[in-house]
């Protein structure tokens, strides 16, 4: 089998963060899948990782400087700028972030990624707090508008004292995302939709809007090894997530575990828990529309254990659980903040119409997609849809069995119509 990244050269920018260490794990990833990687340490990446160990695992020297006499007489910005087939940037903090979004290029790193024309992909990593800030989703935005692909970051254990958003994500998560980019700017048919190399969006109905989508599951963990969860492949809260981007919305996908890839030019970032999903929607706003495709565990476990629960011949112990915050309607209650348009889903095994009608006042949202879920239907995992749309005044509107990716295209030009009313 041929390797996914065979061949493929690949210009890694790294950030200073203390994530830079796992920029070294991510060249042996790269190299293991088959590209060439040349590595270009900021002058802050050096203070986490030395230009000789990012040369030791590349197999080629490291690039740090704007003005080294060497490298400029040899290949120069602009050569590095080009002799690749992507830029990844990772880490990327907030700092390149917001130089990239505003073409400030002070040192090599941004002098080359105002260079250049490739695909860029970036993996953000930076402070909870940091990744929330306005600053930082109006440059996200930014950038996503600009074509630049972004993957993660993800929620959980931080390496300052506090976990939730901002984590890098894994290096395999990296390598997959930039094989999956590669592959797509390859298929675009060359001189359209492109400026230079780097893919375009024609400006579409969303253009300039932020969305926001949940999808899959969540889990909650019991013990390391076991958790509960509910059943969802994600694909329809993807397929949604999708539709946005390629309607020229800056989307931002919150995903609990699934199976499925990545959507292309969406920002995702992985969860486990329901309180990491709210935690990383909260984080995620401001944005036009909200869109909650999850399906979120109603409760966990009261008291997850540390280590495995043995069996020990004993009857096990009842598992006592408590509620998970309601995510959609903790969003949809919001006073300053509240997005223009939240959905919410409804999957129900019977009366579908009647609890549908029933959610959308209870949650407070201003749409329902609701489908029946029940096990003849084969929604469940499956790749079609029967939804029937519920609107605030309980009118409803019941759409033919469709593709869930037409579905996710409806949906969004429905959104786009009641943005523009
Ligand atoms: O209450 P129920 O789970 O049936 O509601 C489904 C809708 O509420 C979906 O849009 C789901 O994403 C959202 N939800 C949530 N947080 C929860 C439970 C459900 O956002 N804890």
């Amino acid at each position: 089998m041929t390797k996914p990244l065979a061949d493929r050269r690949v210009l890694l920018i790294v950030g200073g963060g203390i994530a830079a260490y796992k920029a070294l794990d991510l060249i042996r990833r790269l190299r293991e899948r088959g590209a060439a990687v040349r590595p270009l340490l900021t002058r802050s990446a050096q203070e986490f990782v030395t230009p000789l160990a990012a040369a030791a695992l590349a197999g080629v020297p490291a690039h740090t400087d704007l003005f080294d006499r060497a490298d400029e007489a040899e290949i120069g910005h602009i050569g590095l700028a080009r002799e690749a087939d992507a830029v990844v940037v990772a880490p990327a903090t907030a700092n390149l972030m917001a130089r990239m979004a505003t073409g400030h290029a002070p040192d090599l790193a941004t002098t080359v990624l105002l260079a250049t024309t490739l695909p860029i992909l970036i993996a953000p990593a930076m402070n909870v707090a940091m990744w929330a800030h306005p600053a930082t989703r109006r440059n996200l935005a930014t950038l996503l508008t600009d074509g630049v692909r972004v993957v993660g970051p993800n929620a959980g254990p931080m390496a300052e004292p506090e976990t939730g958003v901002g984590r890098m994500a894994e290096p395999v998560e990296i390598a997959d995302a930039l094989a999956a980019m590669l592959a797509e700017t390859a298929a675009e048919p060359a001189g359209f939709g492109f400026l230079s190399g780097r893919p375009r969006k024609a400006p579409g109905p969303l253009a300039g809007r932020r969305v926001l989508v949940t999808s899959g599951p969540t889990h909650e963990p019991i013990d390391p090894v076991r958790f509960i969860a509910n059943r969802s492949s994600g694909r329809q809260g993807h397929a949604i997530a999708a539709a946005a981007a390629q309607a020229g919305a800056a989307v931002t996908l919150v995903s609990g575990p699934v199976a499925i890839p990545d959507p292309p030019g969406v920002a995702v970032v992985r969860v486990e828990t329901a309180r990491e999903m709210l935690a990383a929607v909260q984080a995620a706003l401001p944005a036009a529309v909200a869109v909650f495709a999850a399906a979120v565990a109603d409760w966990r476990p009261d008291a997850a254990q540390g280590s495995k629960i043995k069996k020990d011949g004993a009857p096990p112990a009842p598992l006592a659980l408590i509620e998970n915050p309601d995510i959609l309607a903790t969003i949809a209650g919001l006073g300053e903040g509240r997005p223009t348009l939240v959905v919410g889903f409804a999957a129900e095994t019977d009366r579908v119409i009647e609890h549908a009608r029933a959610k959308i006042v209870r949650k407070g949202c201003d749409l329902i997609v609701a489908n029946d879920v029940s096990a003849s239907g084969g929604v469940m995992g499956g790749t079609a849809n029967t939804v029937h749309l519920i609107a605030r005044d309980g009118t409803v509107e019941t759409w033919p069995r469709l593709d869930k990716d037409e579905v996710g295209r409806r949906l969004v030009a429905r959104f786009s119509a009641l943005l523009a009313d």
